[in-house]
């Protein structure tokens, strides 16, 4: 660890936190210092980034698992997604396949999924219960990440395979309020005027292997922002990296990643792919402490 890095930033000293080239983290953090939040734009994944991996010991729920946890859900939903999880997820992190092998099968996992969905008769007001009942958390720390972007009109895309009606509702809950700063792409649920569930929103549905440029490419959120240089791109798997394809003119980039499990077996991996590795930990104080110094 370098002296210099520390002084700035005293939370990169921490135990958990791994760097494969500190001289590389420090240089970005000095452009970013110097162009602070004029140059700025945050990328975030959702599930076990933003939000927690485990609190006190206990694994906290993703956006797919608020909904199959729930006891609001019918119970052949919650039977039947937990049989498709356990055939698709294999697939989804086989390493014998290729992107262009998983893909078709994302696909049809997603579309399963979402055909029971359309059979449960969500309600808006159903979805507010679930999360509220849920372990879904965001991390410690999250709301005044989501403040300090907000109060100096900070560009951050939340990127998600995930359920958007459901981190729209956790953001809505936990931080207390829904940044207009903030841009969510995920799987949307499409309601009618009495707030029931009629379908879904999105043309095309977001995966674990289109989460980048091409679920955004209809708009025109990257070409918006093209003067924004600099990018923190925060993920918790190495798909996550793929976020940042399609943001404009970057001369800029640190990578954070989200070690949350499975550590030594993944620990050299995390830290080939990304600049600064956060193993277990259930806040978003190392973060805090670059947006600091940054801003
Ligand atoms: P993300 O966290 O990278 O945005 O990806 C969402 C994850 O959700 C991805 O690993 C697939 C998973 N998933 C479920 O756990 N249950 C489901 O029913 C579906 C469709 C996806």
């Amino acid at each position: 660890m370098l002296d210099t890095l520390k002084k700035l930033v005293p939370e990169l000293a921490r135990s958990n936190v791994c760097m494969k080239d500190p001289h590389f983290v420090e240089r970005g953090l000095r452009t970013m210092m110097k162009d602070a939040q004029h140059k700025l734009q945050v990328i975030a994944d959702f599930d076990w980034t933003l939000s927690k991996y485990s609190e006190n010991g206990n694994v906290c729920d993703t956006t797919h698992k608020v909904l199959g946890q729930s006891k609001h859900m019918p119970e052949f939903y919650r039977t039947e997604t937990t049989r498709l999880k356990d055939i698709y997820m294999p697939i989804e992190f086989d390493p014998s396949l290729t992107i262009e092998e998983k893909t078709p099968k994302m696909i049809e996992w997603y579309s399963k999924n979402h055909e029971l969905l359309n059979s449960c008769h969500l309600t808006r007001q159903l979805l507010t219960t679930m999360v509220t009942e849920s372990k879904a958390r965001l991390r410690d720390g999250c709301k005044d990440f989501f403040d300090q972007l907000h109060s100096l009109d900070i560009p951050l895309l939340i990127f998600s395979a995930g359920m958007g009606d459901i981190i729209h509702e956790t953001i809505q809950q936990q931080a207390t309020f829904y940044p207009k700063n903030m841009k969510l792409v995920a799987n949307f649920m499409k309601f009618d005027e009495m707030g029931k569930m009629i379908g879904f929103a999105n043309e095309e549905l977001i995966h674990t292997f289109n989460k980048n440029e091409n679920a955004v490419h209809s708009s025109d959120y990257f070409s918006n922002i093209r003067h924004r240089e600099n990018l923190l791109l925060m993920g918790d798997t190495l798909g996550d990296l793929g976020m940042a394809q399609g943001a404009e003119h970057i001369s800029c980039i640190l990578k954070i990643g989200f070690l949350n499990f499975e550590v030594e077996k993944n620990l050299d991996v995390y830290k080939q792919n990304f600049d600064i590795v956060i193993i277990e930990d259930e806040s978003l104080e190392v973060v805090n402490g670059l947006m600091r110094v940054i801003l």
